[in-house]
């Protein structure tokens, strides 16, 4: 089966390189928040080019902590997008804040920024833009509508590590970005763990102390806090992870180019190509199908494993009922939802496995009408 997620196929020396950084953790007897939670912080810091990551224990947490840091909560509104990990819409729950759903450009998946135009109210304190699949798009247009609008603009870079548009990285752009490093993310660690990434010195600071029961000094707690602590291990895995996230990369944005081009089925629409190379890392490769059950028993028969992301918009999960939306709906997202599916696109795929699924989504033919 080509699959979705290639760790089995991963380099030898990957292994051998964390077993290397798990025996430092455990002859250091330091187990949390320590050395190297500082470390990974300072060289997640630089690989986005920014001034503070504070580590955290995941990418939900890392946007609850935003929004509070911002002291963003009850009788605040927060808009965000229903094509995203229901995470997203749950941390703004968790804020206290309640959350309203905007639409999304089809051509992209993105977010659409006349239907949160339409969602902004004088509750609106900010927006949650997801990177979806990797994306990131007409920046400067979202910095200067937030801008206009006063609220804050938070990006969601759980699926976009190290995505670039006209040579900023995501999680510079708004006062805060949020990742996750779910181990199937583009850089995962062995287990759950998140960061977020600012420029501001008080959002990092509030931060540091939110992640850690709202602590100051030793015992002295002057806000209520939560325990989202990064620990050592992960720090000192993700540090060994960083090391390949580049090579990963540009493996990822070599199979999309390909997809790109050489997907021609007519029952298959590609999502828009980014601008530039480095505004997708392709975490996921979407595509949708009016016969998207078709197209993945078609692909899985011919040995290719496939993905729905997302197969519930999120107004439609029974945990959300009754959450606020555009006033004029959701209707892209909805069919969205109906007719996407991800195709492999890991970077340890082969030159010869890209070539069968393509092959593979070419010799679809759908049925009925
Ligand atoms: C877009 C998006 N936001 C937030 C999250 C939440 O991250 P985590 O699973 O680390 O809490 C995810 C992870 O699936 C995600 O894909």
């Amino acid at each position: 089966m080509i699959s979705m997620n290639g760790f089995s196929q991963e380099p030898p020396e990957i292994i051998e390189a964390e077993l290397v950084a798990t025996r430092k953790v455990l002859e250091s007897h330091y187990y949390v928040l320590g050395g190297q939670v500082v470390e990974f912080e300072s060289q997640w810091a630089d690989y986005c080019g920014i001034e503070h990551a504070v580590g955290v224990a995941n990418g939900l947490d890392a946007l609850e902590i935003i929004l509070r840091s911002l002291g963003i909560g009850p009788g605040d509104q927060v808009i965000t997008t229903p094509m995203t990990a229901v995470a997203t819409v749950l941390a703004i729950l968790r804020s206290g804040a309640t959350p309203v759903l905007a639409d999304i450009d089809p051509t992209t998946g993105l977010l659409d920024p006349e239907s949160v135009q339409r969602c902004v109210t004088e509750q609106t304190r900010a927006v949650i833009l997801v990177h979806i699949y990797g994306q990131v798009r007409n920046m400067a247009a979202w910095v200067s509508l937030c801008d206009s609008l006063g609220i804050a603009l938070i990006e969601d870079c759980a699926q976009s590590h190290g995505a670039k548009e006209a040579g900023t990285s995501c999680g510079s752009f708004g006062v805060a970005g949020a990742f996750s490093f779910y181990p199937t993310k583009n850089l995962g660690a062995i287990g759950d763990a998140g960061a977020l990434v600012t420029n501001s010195a008080d959002i990092a600071e509030q931060a540091r102390m939110l992640r850690n029961y709202g602590q100051t000094n030793r015992y002295e707690h002057s806000v209520v806090g939560m325990n989202s602590r990064l620990d050592e291990l992960q720090a000192a895995l993700l540090q060994v992870r960083l090391g390949y996230l580049d090579s990963f990369t540009q493996r990822r944005q070599e199979i999309a180019a390909r997809y790109l081009l050489e997907i021609d089925n007519p029952a298959v629409t590609l999502l828009a190509a980014p601008l530039h190379p480095s505004e997708h890392v392709y975490h996921l490769f979407a595509v949708t199908t009016d016969r998207r059950d078709q197209l993945q028993g078609h692909l899985r028969d011919q040995g290719v494993e496939t993905l729905i992301h997302y197969p519930i918009s999120a107004d439609h999960q029974v945990a959300l009922a009754g959450i606020a939306t555009d006033p004029k709906g959701l209707p892209h997202a909805h069919r969205h939802a109906q007719t996407c599916l991800s195709l492999p696109c890991q970077p340890q795929l082969t030159d010869p496995e890209v070539g069968a699924v393509i092959s593979a989504v070419n010799s679809f033919v759908p049925q009925g009408s």
